[in-house]
């Protein structure tokens, strides 16, 4: 057994009820890697690797724009999205063209990212987003997504009238996993942090989520190990029906 030098520090705040539920976004509600088959359409053989590359740069952009000079290169997710899938296409792609050629694929980048505000939902996203709000519960979305995303995506998902809160990070220029991205969750919703439950497939988002104070659900879909950092989620689940576990539990 290798021993943590350094021991988490423990929550000593009483776990209430929550009275507000907030999701991540993209990979919780929405599947990310489902882009994957119009990016093999566009780029046969290349699609999952371009899928996995695009979604890994993108959130490295995130930290790089959050924590370099006080935000001054702050852009926000939308403008992200497409210079991370572009940086991808230059990385996986370019580099297979004959030499000589020169493609700059500019159809294929605005067919990738119109389809990105059209990801598939996960299966139960819409169900588990039902039955909240029929127990009452407030929703929401607390995402690193801008306002141009987030709308069309929840709208295109039929989300609109399930979530109470679209909550997008843009305001405040900073991303998530900075603490002021988290405390805007909060805020909006009127409610410290320990009486809100946070729903991340991310388990950097589920993390950093436990670490501001939120109860969390981490949505282990990939049999991922969680992050080694010392900190534990309140629960981890298999996909988002687990939500109900945890209410579950508080009621008891
Ligand atoms: C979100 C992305 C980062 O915040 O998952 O929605």
């Amino acid at each position: 057994m290798i021993e943590d030098p350094y021991p988490p520090i423990p929550n000593h705040e009483s776990r209430l009820s929550p009275k507000a539920v907030l999701f991540d976004a993209y990979g919780t509600l929405f599947d990310v890697f489902s882009i994957s088959v119009l990016a093999e359409k566009l780029f046969p053989g290349h699609g999952q690797a371009l899928a996995i590359m695009w979604r890994d740069k993108q959130i490295e952009y995130t930290r790089l724009v959050t924590t370099s000079n006080h935000g001054i290169h702050y852009r926000p997710f939308s403008a992200l999205t497409r210079s991370s899938l572009i940086y991808s296409i230059k990385r996986i792609v370019m580099p297979l063209l004959p030499s000589g050629v020169s493609i700059s694929f500019a159809d294929e980048v605005e067919e990738l990212l119109e389809q990105y505000q059209k990801l598939t939902p996960f299966p139960e996203s819409i169900d588990v987003l039902h039955k909240l709000h029929a127990m009452g519960i407030r929703t929401g979305i607390l995402s690193n997504g801008d306002a141009h995303m987030l709308h069309p995506i929840v709208k295109s998902a039929g989300l609109q009238g399930l979530l109470d809160h679209v909550i997008s990070v843009d305001p405040i220029r900073k991303f998530k996993t900075h603490p002021d991205a988290y405390a805007l969750g909060a805020k909006v919703c009127g409610l410290p942090a320990s009486q809100i439950l946070f729903v991340s497939c991310n388990s950097w988002d589920a993390l950093a989520a436990t670490w501001y104070g939120y109860q969390t659900l981490w949505v282990n879909r990939y049999q991922l190990p969680f992050e080694e950092l010392g900190t534990q989620p309140t629960l981890i689940g298999n996909n988002l029906h687990s939500v109900f576990q945890l209410l579950d539990n508080w009621k008891l």
